[in-house]
């Protein structure tokens, strides 16, 4: 048995199975590079998912965090937090939003969104106003209410009754959402692009038309932006790039360069709804993780950081068109920045055994989806050298018998 194998084990045994795990346990990173318990090393086009956006063990990041933690790990919202504050402040520059609540994951910020956009009505004089209209093939987050606002079945499977008050409309579909509207509405919730749901990009118009949907309606729009934030898409935030201003955002994932935390950004005349005793986090928004956030955001917003990940990710599109000239296993290839897609005809999974047999760790997502999201600082030749094993992948799977 290899030390992968034993590692694999161990958590066969003692760790709940929620997660359909690859046999490798992955110990080290550095940049674009993780090692596994073998010391085999892998090009990694997945980044945690969204999180390493600078890479793995970024040292800015690194050394922030050991500073912090000989000063102070945690102390409770109770008191003013001195990260906490200036973190604010630096992404309050940074969008739309004047004033940050903090959390620890994606999950919890859409909590927040539901709990301040249903408050924010009711402080209104809106309490009729509880409904969220979300959108098909969304992902937001696996507590009772992020899934409830999700709008895919088997996310939902044996977790009902869900909780009430979402209607669930197409995405990229304005005519849907005005239909779903009614005297009960209080927000529209929406991916600017969305991400487990297939790397799916609406309509350069869409966003913008929701947001004088809601103008008009008198109703919240909030922008999920735990997968797009930080630069994935080369923009800070998705809706930059959309130009188009939400009422609330969420946000996680990459913002802690590699630790937990989670966010929710509004402007004043929303967040004034949150006053003391209406939301709260025991952890959210401690030392470590907004030291981490505040060095990871300093070299996400650093000179030339973001036209470089627009850079790459048209280069790595391109070399993507590329190989659909050659599959014709391929039916698409989407996205935009560094969160890219391509859809097959067939299911993928095979592809990413493959990729991680000869080093190099891809996803699938909707079962024939495979999603890239490489740290951002990725090189053309670290995206050179994941095309032929692709090529090679995908000529196998092309003449494959699927029932
Ligand atoms: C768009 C979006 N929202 C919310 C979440 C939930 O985030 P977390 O897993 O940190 O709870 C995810 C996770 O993938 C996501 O992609």
């Amino acid at each position: 048995m290899n030390k992968n194998q034993k590692i694999a084990l161990l958590t066969k045994k003692h760790v709940a199975q929620t997660y359909g795990r690859y046999p490798i346990a992955l110990v080290k990173g550095k940049g674009t590079r993780v090692w596994d318990k073998d010391n085999k090393q892998y090009l990694d086009f997945v980044s945690g998912l969204a999180v390493a956006n600078l890479g793995h063990c970024h040292p800015a990041v690194v050394s922030a965090i050991k500073k912090q933690a000989d000063k102070l790990l945690h102390i409770s919202n109770l008191y003013h937090i001195e990260p906490q504050s200036q973190l604010a402040e630096q992404l309050t520059s940074l969008c739309f939003a004047d004033k940050f609540f903090f959390c620890n994951s994606g999950t919890e910020a859409i909590e927040s969104a539901i709990k301040l956009a249903r408050r924010f009505s009711f402080d209104q004089g809106h309490p009729e106003r509880t409904e969220i209209i979300t959108m098909q093939n969304s992902f937001h987050g696996r507590t009772m209410g992020a899934l409830s606002a999700t709008a895919q079945k088997k996310i939902h499977t044996g977790f009902q009754p869900l909780l009430p008050g979402f209607k669930y409309v197409p995405f990229n579909n304005i005519q849907a959402v005005k239909k779903a509207i009614s005297k009960k509405t209080c927000a529209i919730l929406v991916e600017p692009i969305q991400g487990e749901g297939g790397v799916n990009v609406p309509d350069p118009s869409y966003l913008k038309e929701l947001k004088s949907l809601c103008k008009n309606k008198g109703i919240l729009l909030i922008f999920d932006e735990v997968q797009t934030g930080f630069g994935r898409t080369g923009s800070l935030f998705a809706h930059q790039l959309f130009k188009t201003q939400p009422d609330i955002m969420t946000l996680a994932k990459a913002l802690g360069g590699g630790v937990a935390i989670g966010a929710l950004g509004a402007t004043n005349r929303v967040m004034k709804s949150f006053v003391p005793g209406t939301h709260a986090a025991t952890f959210g928004g401690n030392p470590l993780a907004c030291a981490a956030a505040l060095a990871s955001l300093k070299v996400i917003t650093g000179k030339g950081f973001l036209k470089n990940t627009l850079e790459t990710g048209s280069y790595f599109i391109e070399r993507l068109q590329e190989l659909a000239q050659e599959h014709s296993i391929i039916k698409n290839i989407r996205g935009k920045g560094l969160i890219l897609a391509i859809e097959l005809k067939k299911p993928g999974s095979e592809v990413v055994l493959e990729c991680m047999e000869n080093g190099f760790l891809i996803n699938c997502i909707q079962q024939n989806i495979l999603r890239f999201l490489p740290p951002l600082n990725i090189t053309r030749k670290d995206i050179n050298s994941l095309m032929p094993v692709l090529s090679k992948s995908l000529s196998r799977l092309s003449t494959k018998k699927f029932k």
